[in-house]
């Protein structure tokens, strides 16, 4: 059966997630192939939570070293702007080796103070009376700062990264950014991040406060990366580029997301925001079902190294493959009333960190830790979330980014 949807119509998505669409797709086209304009070439889409976690674990048939986005990069833009998660092993398990050890439970509980902290001083500024819009007030002031701890990243840059990382998450949206993939001749910025010119901005900023930190090295992650070697040698200065890029925008719009789409949730079922209230117990469950509910990144894209069958699907080696995470979260085989925001849900098996590969989200446990704190002090604060206008979302089908969530919040 051809599929009905245009699962690329980014004006489809900048209305909402077409879920509607992707529960009959889960029960009719499991795996289906869906016809791109030039100059791609087309896609599998992949539906159902089973067969997502299966290409995931799978990485020698589904590789990751195409990119991971709809963007088919050749050979040369690949290895310019090649990151972490666009290898494969053996490369990635080497790469990881050097992050890992700064992002595990132990080593990201260090900051809860400092996170705790930072968000009491983001609410006390943010959280004014009457209406606001909770992503500038909030949710867009958390992520980044905490990033910048980690990172050791000047505080005087912090607006610029979070300009570069919009322009840059968003670079489908006219509204956010002047040069539109898909819509303008990028061809001159084929060899940098999301193939822009602010990708090109972003290494700029990170090679001057990498040259400031070779000067002066500490105990960060970037002196961190500084010092690594891989098979004996440092890492090279476009391997420095495109990690640095990598942690600086994987970490902070993601987590962004996950909060303002959270109270957005919490707007929308106050019932919920209600519980939660009453029984702090539940806030690990709560974090949870805000992150499966939020689905911050919608999809990880793969490609077929032979030819393979998945979900009944001849998969033609060389194909396109994307993994709809964002649809696997709602899979009512995996997810008992899937359709229902349940801070008291348990299990939560979600796929918003990804799932059985070796990609899963390096920074997922910072990650909980920040909606974890943020969602228990708002929780102390609010009694009520409301929404004052319509959401303004980011016009992407990659990110479930909100620009804007104009909310009221009534004071506890
Ligand atoms: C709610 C917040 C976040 C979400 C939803 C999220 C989501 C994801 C997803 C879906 C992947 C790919 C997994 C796969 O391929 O299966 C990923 C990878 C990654 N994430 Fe996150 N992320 C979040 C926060 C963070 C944070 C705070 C950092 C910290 C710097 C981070 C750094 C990374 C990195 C470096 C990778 C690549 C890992 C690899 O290739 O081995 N993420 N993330």
């Amino acid at each position: 059966m051809p599929p009905t949807v245009d699962l690329t119509d980014l004006d489809m998505w900048a209305q909402g997630v077409p879920y509607g669409e992707f529960a009959r797709l889960r029960r009719e086209a499991p795996v289906a192939w869906f016809a791109e304009a030039p100059p791609n070439s087309g896609f599998w889409s992949v539906h159902r939570y089973p067969d997502i976690v299966a290409a995931s674990r799978d990485v020698a048939t589904f590789s990751s070293a195409r990119g991971i986005s709809f963007e088919e990069p050749t050979d040369e833009d690949m290895a310019a702007r090649r990151t972490i998660i666009d290898t494969d092993p053996p490369e990635h398990t080497k790469l990881r080796k050097i992050v890992s050890g700064s992002f595990t439970q132990r080593a990201v509980a260090v900051y809860q103070h400092f996170v705790e902290g930072l968000t009491e001083e983001v609410l006390n500024i943010g959280l004014a009376d009457g209406e606001f819009d909770f992503v500038d007030a909030v949710a867009k002031e958390v992520p980044i700062r905490v990033l910048a701890r980690i990172m050791g990243l000047p505080g005087a840059d912090l607006d610029t990264f979070i300009d570069l990382g919009d322009r840059l998450i968003a670079n489908t949206d006219p509204e956010i950014t002047d040069v539109v993939w898909g819509r303008d001749d990028t061809d001159a910025y084929r060899r940098y991040p999301f193939r822009s010119p602010y990708g090109k901005q972003l290494w700029d900023l990170g090679r001057t406060i990498v040259r400031d930190r070779l000067a002066g090295p500490g105990d960060d992650l970037l002196s961190t990366l500084l010092r690594a070697e891989v098979d004996g040698d440092r890492l090279s200065e476009t391997d420095l580029d495109n990690f640095f890029s990598i942690l600086v925008i994987a970490g902070n719009e993601t987590t962004r997301i996950a909060i303002a789409q959270g109270v957005l949730a919490f707007c929308e079922h106050p019932e919920q925001w209600d519980r939660l209230r009453a029984d702090p117990g539940l806030l690990d469950t709560a974090t949870e079902e805000v992150l499966r509910w939020s689905c911050p990144t919608h999809f990880m894209r793969r490609t077929a190294t032979a030819d393979t069958e998945l979900g009944g699907a001849a998969i033609g080696a060389g194909d396109k493959v994307v993994l709809w995470y964002v649809s696997g979260n709602r899979d009512g085989a995996e997810f008992d009333d899937a359709e229902a925001f349940d801070v008291g849900r348990s299990p939560n098996r979600h796929l918003s960190f990804g799932r059985g590969g070796p990609h899963l989200c390096l920074g997922a446990h910072l990650a909980r830790l920040e909606v974890r704190i943020v969602l228990a002090a708002l929780a102390r604060r609010v009694a009520r979330f409301e929404l004052a206008g319509p959401p303004r979302r980011i016009r992407s089908n990659f990110t479930n980014g909100l620009r804007e969530l104009p909310v009221r919040a009534r004071r506890a």
